[in-house]
């Protein structure tokens, strides 16, 4: 399999885009972020697509937002977190999990990054979604970065893609 893209994966505030914009500086290929090409094109927050339209709308537009993706190649993609709950990743992905602890999550996110995230809100409702989601994450994943071993990941990709 030729892998065209490399999506990234994981519950949110896992740090899929700052994995992505470091991965995409070190193999000189572009970023892309799911969640802001839907703000930008909506020219509404996630949490305004949320509350005016409703969580399917905003699902229907991550499946139109990774399909239009896939028309190109070479792209490091971040997804949101439910993205590979709702949608279908396209082949030639090279689907790479990012897997950090539920409590790390919470820690690491500032208030500004928590309140950007509509269904973080209710904690006890946000950890059983990270459990009913984690084996999803695990089966569609091709590799898993530890966060916190990110560089050792990022140094043996570099070798081995594109
Ligand atoms: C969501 C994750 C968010 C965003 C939306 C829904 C989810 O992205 O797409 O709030 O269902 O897990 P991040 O994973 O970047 O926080």
């Amino acid at each position: 399999m030729v892998y065209e893209n490399i999506v990234l994966i994981g519950f949110m505030g896992s740090g899929k885009t700052s994995v992505g914009k470091i991965l995409a500086r070190q193999l000189h290929k572009k970023f892309m972020d799911v969640d802001t090409l839907i703000e930008k094109e909506q020219n509404a927050s996630v949490t305004e697509i949320f509350k005016a339209k409703g969580e399917e709308y905003f699902r229907s537009l991550e499946q139109t937002c990774i399909d239009e993706l896939a028309q190109n190649k070479g792209q490091i993609i971040a997804t949101g977190g439910g993205l590979p709950i709702y949608s279908s990743i396209p082949e030639k992905s090279l689907v790479v999990y990012i897997d950090a602890d539920f409590d790390v999550i919470l820690n690491r996110l500032s208030s500004k990054e928590h309140a950007k995230r509509p269904l973080l809100q209710d904690e006890v409702r946000a950890r059983t979604l990270y459990e009913e989601r984690i084996d999803i994450y695990k089966e569609q994943a091709l590799l898993t970065v530890v966060p916190t071993k990110r560089y050792r990941f990022l140094f043996m990709l570099s070798l081995i893609l594109f």
